[in-house]
């Protein structure tokens, strides 16, 4: 009934406020024909301020509308068979079209740590943030991230949640991730979980053309990048598990609740009770953790029908500098994508300001553009 009754009262105050404008532009002598802007001004403030009372005012946008306007001019459609990024580079779709609409809500991106980044200087601390003093380590790379991350959600009409976990009992921390990513399974269609040394770098493309890209199909319960190759002393296998075969890399996760998939991150999440998988203990605390479990042991036991979908490495891992700055690395994975910075910590917070500035200035270029009449005044030769 709200609903009904808002839609009734706006349904009398538009005429309304036409009749109003007609009458006070009259009454002042001015053109009946008003400028389209004065309209709009005179439509809105009286929706403000005479017919809401208690009702909502139902056009006023929420932030996501706002944030999700604000990127209409560069969004990339979910339907784009490629994408070209600012530096010429184009990506294809994968040829694959299995997700043609929007996801919006069944969509969840979720950072999850057992940090709360909410010191001084950090985005969830009430003071003001001084983002030139951001520190680039410890919380204040959380919140570079956790902005770069929240701000992709608003875009997309995407969840956001930031799950702030418990320490699991004699287990390296990042074992909360097939923990919390079942959690979050039963409230999503899909969750997507990125690391928070991780920076989406494209923040235009939505993830359904991704999805697309990375050949995630209705039927695919998990997605992650394949792991970055490195030589750690004198183990140059030591990106791979017992069979030889590269790792995942568990810094971006793609999860799709299927009856399936919760089977699987079941298997994920208690693999080290050893119930199922004998050895699995062994990588509580050892590296690399819950990533090494799933290559070692899920990837094997739940992959009948490509259940599990392994994506390029260069796509989402890694990061331009990577290898050309460490010599043990292997592999030149760039991250073009989204850039994870595994060794290098301190670049999230530049490539955060970089990813924003890169949007903001071709949406501020296209305005001017599209509105050069009027911001241009070029003077006439004398
Ligand atoms: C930060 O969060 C912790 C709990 O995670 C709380 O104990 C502490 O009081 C909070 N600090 C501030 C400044 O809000
Ligand atoms: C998904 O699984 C169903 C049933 O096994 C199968 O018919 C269908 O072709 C699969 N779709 C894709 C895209 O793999
Ligand atoms: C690395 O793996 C390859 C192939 O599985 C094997 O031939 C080689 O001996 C391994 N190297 C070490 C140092 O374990
Ligand atoms: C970690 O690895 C070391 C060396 O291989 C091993 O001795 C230790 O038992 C492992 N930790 C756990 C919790 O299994």
């Amino acid at each position: 009934m709200p609903l009904l009754s808002t839609q009734r009262i706006l349904f009398l105050c538009i005429p309304a406020a036409l009749l109003l404008l007609f009458v006070v532009s009259a009454l002042r002598g001015g053109s009946v024909t008003a400028p389209i802007q004065t309209l709009k001004d005179a439509g809105h403030k009286i929706n403000d301020n005479i017919c809401t009372n208690d009702h909502p005012d139902i056009r006023k946008p929420t932030f996501a509308d706002t944030i999700a306007a604000l990127y209409q001019p560069i969004l990339l459609p979910v339907t784009a068979k490629s994408y070209t990024d600012q530096t010429g580079r184009e990506f294809d779709n994968g040829g694959n079209e299995y997700w043609q609409r929007r996801l919006g809500s069944d969509i969840l991106i979720v950072d999850i740590d057992t940090r709360n980044p909410n010191g001084t200087n950090e985005i969830f601390n009430p003071e003001r943030m001084n983002w030139r003093e951001l520190e680039t380590q410890g919380g204040g790379l959380l919140t570079a991230s956790f902005i770069n991350h929240f701000l992709y959600s608003q875009i997309h009409g995407y969840d956001y949640k930031y799950f702030n976990a418990r320490h699991i009992e004699g287990h390296y921390d990042t074992w909360i991730k097939p923990h919390v990513i079942y959690e979050m399974l039963h409230q999503y269609k899909f969750v997507v979980f990125i690391d928070a040394d991780a920076v989406i770098q494209h923040l235009e493309v939505p993830m359904e053309f991704l999805f697309n890209r990375w050949n995630i199909t209705p039927n695919t319960s998990i997605g992650m990048p394949v792991d970055t190759r490195q030589k750690l002393g004198d183990d140059e296998n030591a990106s791979m598990d017992s069979k030889g075969k590269v790792t995942v890399n568990s810094g971006v996760v793609v999860a799709q609740s299927l009856p399936y998939t919760f089977e699987m991150m079941n298997a994920w999440r208690t693999c080290t009770n050893e119930l199922r998988y004998p050895g699995c203990g062994h990588w509580k605390e050892n590296w690399s953790h819950e990533q090494r479990a799933f290559s070692e042991y899920i990837r094997y036991d739940f992959n009948p029908d490509n259940n599990i979908v392994e994506f390029n490495c260069d796509d989402a891992n890694g990061y331009p500098s990577l290898k050309s700055d460490h010599p043990w690395i292997i592999d030149d994975c760039q991250g073009q994508f989204i850039r994870h910075h595994t060794i290098d910590k301190d670049l999230v917070k530049g490539s955060t300001s970089d990813v924003i500035m890169q949007s903001l200035t071709e949406i501020l270029q296209k305005s001017f553009q599209r509105n050069r009449e009027d911001l241009f005044i070029e003077e006439a030769a004398q």
